[in-house]
């Protein structure tokens, strides 16, 4: 597997597999790997001919720099990951390779970015737009692939490839999970054990809620009691709970008639190490 530090390398490295005829899937990630993105790698493989996986800790989508600090870097076993699920190249550049002394360019999906995650995370998806505009930018691929756990991301990078007219396929990818429900996250190693093993009621909220809407519950009746789940467990404090039109990226009320999405997000631990946990599904109406 190559590994590539900057741009240039990581552009040579895409026209020698362009130039063998080969079709380029690209997975972005901040490194710190577990199984979710490896199952991102194993979907890019089955569609593209090559996968090149770029590692980079985005600072502009970090609102805290105490979150930015705490973020886990691992980059040797990330490496060692990569090459072993048959990786072509891994792009790792430095901060300054990515924003360019006098960098001002931005890239913001306006309505999108400020909703839901983005209104208590001002900047968040700007950030995250930004970065993965540089990455396509960068690497050109065929298609590129993103977990449906980060649901509203993969919103903002659809929106933006749609309305920047960006030439490649983009891959939403189920969530990966642990044995006992809990969504995998580069964040679930900062939990401790005690609330590790309460983190799983994000997972059991929205199996229930899940439950509830097949027997045709309204969106009202299924925020309810994924509410009362989540404020049951004394670990866990909601941080954010939205239902919206899969479609139209809108809040959903009343009975669920066309596909709409659950974002949930609680934090665990103490002031000083708050871990900020995300889950999501998708329900679809009944019959469909
Ligand atoms: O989902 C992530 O890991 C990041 O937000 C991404 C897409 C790699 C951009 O930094």
């Amino acid at each position: 597997m190559h590994i590539c530090r900057t741009v240039a390398d990581v552009r040579s490295l895409v026209a020698g597999l362009r130039a063998e005829g080969r079709s380029v899937g690209l997975v972005t990630t901040m490194g710190a790997l577990h199984d979710g993105h490896l199952a991102l790698v194993a979907e890019a493989r089955g569609l593209y001919d090559a996968v090149v996986t770029t590692i980079f800790v985005n600072p502009t989508q970090f609102g805290n720099p105490q979150d930015l600090d705490a973020y886990p870097r691992t980059e040797a076993e990330d490496l060692a990951k990569f090459e072993a699920a048959g990786v072509a190249g891994c792009f790792v550049p430095e901060v300054g390779e990515m924003y360019p002394d006098g960098d001002e360019t931005i890239v913001e999906t306006t309505r999108l970015a400020g909703l839901f995650h983005g209104a208590v995370r001002p900047g968040h998806f700007r950030g995250v737009a930004t970065v993965v505009c540089k990455l396509f930018n960068i690497v050109q691929p065929d298609g590129a692939f993103f977990g449906q756990k980060d649901y509203q991301q993969l919103a903002v990078i659809r929106r933006m490839v749609t309305d920047l007219h960006m030439p490649l396929a983009i891959h939403g990818v189920a969530t990966v999970r642990e044995a006992d429900g809990l969504a995998m996250s580069s964040r679930n190693v900062r939990l401790s054990p005690e609330d590790r093993a309460a983190a799983p009621v994000l997972a059991r909220a929205l199996d229930a809620a899940e439950a509830l809407a097949a027997r045709g519950a309204t969106v009202e009746e299924v925020a309810g009691v994924i509410r009362e789940m989540v404020e049951a467990e004394p670990r866990a404090t909601l941080a954010g709970l939205d239902i919206v039109d899969a479609g139209r990226f809108l809040p959903a009320s009343g009975p669920v008639t066309s596909p709409v999405g659950i974002m949930l997000s609680a934090e665990f631990g103490p002031p000083d190490n708050r871990v900020l946990l995300i889950d999501q599904r998708e329900l679809t109406p009944q019959g469909a």
